[in-house]
């Protein structure tokens, strides 16, 4: 039995595109999921969509009675930017969006549950999308004017903000590949477009809130990087610099220039990227440079480091062949190649269970970041269902424990930590058939029925007795409790 360090705080998230549905209610305009799902079903795997999702927008009260009955202290959700802006600018506010966000920021508190708000989880407006997205450097502005009016409808209530949910899975997956919408598959020029782009208009959003509203609103305002490990397969000099290379394309060419004293992208990114460019005849390299005034706007800009942690990955220098890579490629810029080992696998590849690399993570955080304070923004197991879920729980239960050292003996200033997920949603490209939740639903009842895991009951007695219990047998008996 390990106890829990007083004051952590303990939640669970979801998103607002995964779990609402209501997809075109009232005078919601469609976002760039909605377009990648009905223009190109076969991207997702099961053909699904989350047109209705878990029907959050309709039945959310009973989301707010499995918060209540788990016990959290606060619940990760995000806001649909094209339900609150139809328009995507600020110029026009939907009267629906706005009562329903509020009402339910308002059912939290009187619950007791601590709202945190994601800005932006993927889900851009589709005409924004149109005028380039994340890969038109104006979009600073406008996520600018759309966090202002977060703050003044909410701000006097939600007093934590985390501003873009992981820049590398918006700008690689879905600008680089055709993994994510809005699938441009523009791979070695998309993903540092959109780094660039998401850095500022992040730190555009915190110096508003900084500037208008810190003094009276007195919140915090941050971002969240996946901050998945990577390191070398062994611990030859190729290998630890191929991990080397890997983990700052990966997590610092985002973290790097708001997080560390020097600011402006990684050195290690900047050399490759350019030496590859010009080999390739670009007249510049692909990679977008800060200019002095914009490297010290962006530093400092996070109260806080959110953190998502799924798995680790294990790098070797790439066996390059001419022809190997599409020209130009990120994959041959970072120049390794990885592999994920030996470990117990989820649903999805890319939870396999290390648990030691999540201290690893966090003790680079720690390390290459200024020591900040950590928020644990998401962490979880996906399986293929079932309620009896021993092996989410095993995860859980060894993260945690892995957290705890991270905490204890490295030092790292966790502050709070996110289970992933409250209930099952709509997974990306995985659609439906990838379970992340504490609670099933049933997506083939027009209720969307949600029935508490072992592992819910598990979080719940957690949460309420601050103790982590090693044992991996002790599975709570399934008591039915459905909502
Ligand atoms: C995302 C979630 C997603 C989870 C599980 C994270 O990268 O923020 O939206 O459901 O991973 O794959």
């Amino acid at each position: 039995m390990r106890k829990l360090p007083q004051g952590l705080k303990l939640g669970v998230a979801t998103a607002a595109y995964q779990i609402e549905g209501a997809w075109n209610f009232a005078d919601k305009t469609p976002n760039i999921w909605d377009t990648l799902c009905h223009n190109n079903p076969e991207s997702i795997s099961d053909g699904t969509n989350a047109d209705d999702a878990c029907k959050s927008f309709e039945f959310y009260k009973r989301d707010i009675d499995m918060l209540k009955f788990v016990g959290v202290d606060f619940y990760r959700f995000s806001i649909s930017w094209p339900r609150l802006l139809p328009n995507g600018f600020a110029n026009k506010i939907s009267e629906i969006g706005y009562e329903y966000y509020n009402n339910f920021i308002n059912e939290l508190l009187a619950n007791n549950i601590e709202p945190v708000i994601t800005m932006y989880h993927w889900d851009l407006p589709q005409n924004l999308q149109d005028l380039g997205g994340w890969a038109n450097p104006l979009i600073a502005d406008w996520f600018g004017d759309y966090a202002r009016v977060l703050y003044k409808l909410f701000g006097d209530r939600v007093k934590m903000w985390v501003t873009i949910n992981e820049p590398k899975q918006i700008g690689l997956m879905g600008y680089g590949m055709t993994r994510m919408a809005p699938a441009l598959n523009a791979t070695g020029i998309g993903e540092y477009l959109t780094a660039k782009n998401i850095v500022m208009a992040h730190a555009r959003s915190w110096h508003i809130y900084n500037e208008e509203f810190r003094d009276t609103q007195k919140g915090v305002c941050g971002i969240t990087i996946a901050t998945d490990f990577r390191e070398g397969v062994t611990d030859s000099p190729e290998d630890l610099e191929a991990g080397l290379d890997a983990i700052e394309f990966e997590v610092g060419l985002y973290s790097h220039p708001i997080f560390s004293s020097k600011g402006g992208f990684p050195e290690r990114v900047i050399k490759r990227v350019g030496a590859r460019s010009a080999e390739q005849g670009y007249p510049n390299s692909r990679l977008p440079e800060f200019t002095p005034e914009e490297i010290e706007y962006v530093k400092g800009t996070s109260d806080f480091y959110g953190f998502n942690h799924y798995s680790s990955k294990f790098y070797t220098r790439s066996a390059y062949k001419p022809g190997t890579y599409a020209i130009p490629s990120y994959d041959d810029d970072i120049g390794a190649d990885f592999t994920y080992l030996d470990y117990e696998k989820g649903a999805v590849p890319h939870v396999t269970v290390i648990p030691h690399g999540i201290r690893k993570a966090l003790t680079w955080v720690k390390d290459n970041c200024n020591n900040p304070p950590i928020f644990i923004t998401e962490n979880g197991f996906g399986t293929f269902g079932g309620l009896k879920d021993a092996t989410r729980i095993s995860y859980y239960r060894r993260y945690l424990d892995s957290i705890l050292d991270a905490i204890e003996q490295d030092g790292c200033n966790v502050v709070s930590y996110t289970a992933w997920s409250l209930i099952d949603n709509f997974e990306w490209s995985s659609g439906l058939s990838i379970k992340f939740g504490l609670f099933e639903v049933d997506f083939d009842d027009e209720n969307r029925k949600r029935t508490a895991r072992a592992s819910a009951l598990w979080y719940k007695k957690l949460i309420s007795t601050r103790m982590l219990d090693s044992n991996d047998d002790d599975i709570p008996e399934l008591v039915e409790h459905i909502f």
